[in-house]
């Protein structure tokens, strides 16, 4: 019986359910939301957990029928989420991302990295100035941490993120117009780079954006700040960073020149980006219900504009003030009727070839699908009588692997910046069985940095650091001074060493009894090319002025003569 009740129920609960995705059907099927879709466009508001919590009448209803996009306005950013390092706290934007999921919407990640004072935490803004900073190590490490456990954490969820937001400060004198915001002032400008490739790497399947206010082209005054913007995502791709769109924030006042957004939209989708607007407020949107239909209109003429987004649904909860009059709902939550009848109105009439080119393009896979590039191996030929290349990067630094000697050596941590641009000297040391500690220089040519990011694939090493370039081909070095020749090695007396990065050959008589009277090296024909019949030490070194080949050296001792072989490049 128990049983038959329960089932009864859950009919029942069936029947329920049935009925309500019924009706919200059909309310989705009266509004924005369904012209949107048939356009291919994510139309689409944020919703804070102030306006979603108390639910203002109809708030959720509105928010799943008229959209068919939605995400957290504030909750994802670095201040609310990682509040504490390394402590994540996803209750709250994970409320407003299921509602999306459960709804059929699609989500907008809000943002990864932005210089807001107020907007990052504490324990990261207590060092981003004063005596003790973040070094540049430190706080890419705090990004990549940051970037990888919010992204990782909505992997395949959100479709689309805000990477970088508001990186430009046309008033900041950066000669690109990079904003001197914290992070590119102790990371350097790839600051950019790094977040995008952080990004991509914790969700190859989300489109990533840089976000930006007065960027979109609205008015003359802002084209300087429009053409930064370009710029700078041109210099992205060239680079192979995965950036897929630009933001446009479209925070509007009364005058919006449509047709210069329009193209601005155009060209950025000729180098094949994405634009999405992403916070528009339209102020005294009641007045003026055209620049609503204009910007909509400009955003459907383009097939590269996926996403438009408004910056809440409803004046009275608008971070602009109910004043502004900037949303589709006013602030007694009624809709605005002359707007949304433009914004319906254009939307049905959107063409349907650009609509179809917008779903083909929105449901391209970001780039790159494959494996982001390596670094080729470093160019050097021959360095300091290496005969092949040695170099790799490892871990942070940059290590030789020496064939002359065997050994490792970790010279330095190249950093991706200009600073290392250069032939520079660095030092190594080296002891040779006990025998002396040699400090030798080898020079290291670096290129310019082709060199944005460091661990590109997640393997623990770094990536595409620096480029290095041969050294001077060496000629003159011992590449080999060994014993085999007449086993001279036999009464384990004599040692003959390469010494390493060096011209000579060192030979020294290990039992103490006897000395060294003599050094003959002979070449290949059997003629002598160095001769030192007056040594009279336990140690010599001799080959110096030996040019490129192969000989064969004569050592005698009090006692005894040794032959043994060189090789010198
Ligand atoms: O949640 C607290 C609440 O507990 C507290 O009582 C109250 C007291 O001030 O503050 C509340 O938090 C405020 C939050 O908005 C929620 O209303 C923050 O102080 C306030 O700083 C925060 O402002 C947000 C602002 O970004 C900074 O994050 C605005 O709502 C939000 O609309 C605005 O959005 C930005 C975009 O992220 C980037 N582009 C510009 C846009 C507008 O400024």
């Amino acid at each position: 019986m128990q049983f038959k009740i329960q089932n009864l129920f859950s009919s029942k609960l069936n029947f329920l359910c049935l009925f309500f995705a019924i009706s919200s059907i059909t309310a989705i099927g009266q509004g924005l939301r369904t012209y949107a879709t048939e356009a291919g466009l994510n139309f689409g508001t944020m919703a804070t957990i102030q306006q979603f919590r108390p639910n203002p009448k109809g708030y959720k209803d509105t928010l799943s029928t008229q959209f068919n996009m939605t995400f957290p306005g504030n909750e994802l950013k670095f201040k609310n989420v990682e509040k504490e390092r390394g402590v994540f706290n996803f209750a709250y934007s994970d409320s407003v991302i299921a509602f999306a999921e459960a709804h059929g919407m699609k989500s907008r990640g809000h943002c990864l990295i932005w210089h807001s004072f107020s907007q990052n935490p504490a324990w990261l803004t207590d060092r981003w100035y004063g005596t003790n900073p973040w070094s540049r190590a430190e706080l890419l490490s705090i990004m990549k941490t940051h970037i990888t456990s919010v992204v990782s954490h909505y992997k395949g969820r959100i479709s689309e993120w805000d990477v970088i937001n508001e990186g430009i400060g046309i008033g900041d004198g950066h000669p690109n117009g990079l904003r001197k915001s914290p992070w590119q002032s102790i990371i350097g400008d790839d600051y950019i780079d790094s977040a995008f490739v952080y990004a991509h790497r914790a969700d190859p399947t989300a489109y990533l954006y840089f976000n930006e206010y007065g960027g979109e082209g609205a008015i003359a005054s802002e084209y300087a700040k429009r053409d930064t913007v370009y710029n700078l995502a041109k210099r992205l791709l060239a680079r192979g960073i995965p950036i897929h769109g630009i933001g446009f924030e479209a925070h509007f006042g009364n005058y919006v020149n449509t047709g210069a957004i329009s193209a601005n939209m155009k060209k950025l989708g000729e180098l094949g980006l994405r634009v999405s607007i992403t916070e528009l407020d339209m102020m005294n949107t009641t007045n003026l219900p055209n620049n609503w239909k204009n910007l909509m209109n400009a955003c459907l003429e383009n097939y590269n504009c996926t996403s438009f987004v408004t910056w809440g649904i409803d004046d009275k909860t608008s971070w602009m003030g109910s004043d502004c009059g900037c949303l589709i709902w006013d602030s007694t939550f009624v809709r605005k009727s002359a707007v949304y009848k433009v914004l319906s109105d254009a939307m049905k009439a959107a063409n349907p070839n650009i609509s179809a080119q917008r779903k083909a393009f929105a449901a391209q896979l970001p780039y790159p699908q494959t494996p982001l590039p390596k670094a080729a191996t470093p160019t050097i030929n021959y360095c300091q009588g290496e005969t092949a290349v040695p170099l790799s990067v490892v871990g942070s630094k940059l290590r030789w692997y020496s064939t002359l000697t065997g050994n490792v050596y970790d010279l330095f941590a190249p950093t991706p910046s200009t600073k290392d641009v250069g032939t520079k000297s660095y030092f190594v040391s080296q002891t040779i069985s006990g025998l002396e500690s040699q400090r030798v220089e080898i020079k290291i040519t670096v290129t310019a940095p082709t060199t944005w990011y460091q661990d590109l694939d997640g393997d623990g090493k770094g990536d595409q650091m620096v480029k290095l370039v041969a050294c001077a081909q060496p000629t003159g070095y011992v590449k080999e001074a060994s014993t085999g020749i007449n086993d001279i090695s036999s009464d384990n007396n004599l040692n003959v060493y390469p010494l390493p990065f060096k011209e000579s050959v060192m030979i020294r008589l290990n039992n103490g009894d006897n000395q060294i009277v003599g050094v003959r090296i002979l070449n290949l024909s059997g003629v002598t090319v160095e001769q030192n019949d007056e040594v009279n030490k336990s140690f010599i070194s001799v080959g110096a002025g030996l040019s490129k080949g192969v000989y064969i050296a004569l050592i005698t001792t009090s006692n005894k003569t040794y032959s043994t072989r060189i090789v010198k490049l």
